[in-house]
């Protein structure tokens, strides 16, 4: 291990808002913080920004960021400490235990962060909003509590739609690209180190909140792996089209020269309803987008029909 990392690991063991592997924590977290308050996690928390962010806009709650990386939560832990947030704290720990950690009911909402896609067929088990991981998630959140998921992997996008929609989450809120989007920008334009890496180079920032249902149901896992939820980038999978699970490139989606993965009209027919995303091919003159946005589409649709040069529509 590097020099920097030893420094670092022997460092957050002294920090007050750092713990690591600890014990016996279920229902006692409200004396780690400087106040009992509402507690959000940020999972797969990195650096800590989400957990720092948000600890800053919101002083009436606590923020607690979870990542295996020491290293990592070294730096989101001593901005915390250097900005006095006595609401922001860090664990470090495998995510897989995360449910050993809290009592029922003692989470109010958790957001993932740019978490890893797993895109290698076979690993779909691992991604964070996989329904074993949302099983664990619910053993400790509040009732009616928000999952909030902000990636830039269309693969992870389209698996977490389809879990959403497979068991029965409800969906609150679903961007295809934040910048363009966005009703709550402050929230969403916290950075994080890899929002700026743009690893899975979609050009493009989504975001899902959504909440669970009163059961996950496992009589619907067999359906659910049939459904080929191992695909990778070139093979995924939305969730409004479970019976038709396999998207084929060029049929159902393309790429546009600037990177974004496009829908095809073909697509959006055999899906049957606008969506309201205001989608580039919708074939329903955009009947669920809100106005203005909907008259604008539909004027710049009106406009391309003559020209259009996309391939497949
Ligand atoms: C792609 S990084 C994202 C970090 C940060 N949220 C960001 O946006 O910059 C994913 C993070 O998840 C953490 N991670 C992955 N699997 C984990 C697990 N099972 N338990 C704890 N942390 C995990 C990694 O250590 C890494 O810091």
């Amino acid at each position: 291990m590097g020099q920097k990392k030893l420094i670092r690991f022997a460092a957050i063991k002294s920090f007050s808002n750092v713990l690591e592997y600890p014990e016996n924590m279920p229902g006692t977290w409200g004396s780690f913080f400087a106040s009992a308050q509402p507690l959000t996690l940020e999972l797969a928390c990195g650096k800590g920004e989400y957990a720092v962010g948000l600890g800053q806009m919101f002083p009436k709650r606590n923020f607690l960021g979870v990542d295996v990386k020491g290293n990592r939560i070294f730096i989101g832990a001593k901005r915390a400490l250097a900005m006095g947030l006595g609401n922001v704290g860090f664990m470090r720990t495998q995510i897989d235990r995360i449910d050993q950690y809290f009592a029922p009911g003692e989470v109010a909402e958790i957001w993932l962060t740019f978490p890893d896609p797993q895109l290698r067929t076979g690993h779909a088990r691992k991604r964070l909003t996989h329904p074993n991981f949302l099983r664990r998630y619910q053993r400790f959140l509040q009732p009616g509590a928000c999952i909030n998921l902000k990636t830039d992997s269309p693969v992870l996008h389209a698996f977490t739609l389809l879990v959403i929609e497979h068991y029965g989450c409800s969906l609150v809120t679903n961007y295809t690209n934040v910048y363009g989007e966005a009703t709550e920008p402050e929230l969403l334009t916290i950075q994080t180190h890899y929002e700026g890496l743009d690893i899975a180079q979609s050009g493009r920032i989504f975001y899902l909140r959504f909440q669970l249902p009163d059961v996950i149901d496992a009589a619907k896992d067999e359906a659910f792996k049939q459904a080929g939820v191992g695909a990778g980038a070139g093979n995924t999978s939305i969730g409004s089209r479970f019976m038709k699970v396999q998207l084929k490139e060029g049929e159902d989606y393309y790429y546009s020269p600037e990177g974004y993965m496009v829908l095809t009209e073909k697509y959006h027919l055999e899906r049957g309803v606008c969506c309201g995303n205001g989608c580039r091919h919708c074939p329903y003159a955009y009947v669920r987008v809100p106005e203005p946005r909907k008259s604008h589409l539909l004027q710049q649709q009106a406009a391309k029909s003559d020209t259009r040069t996309d391939k497949p529509v």
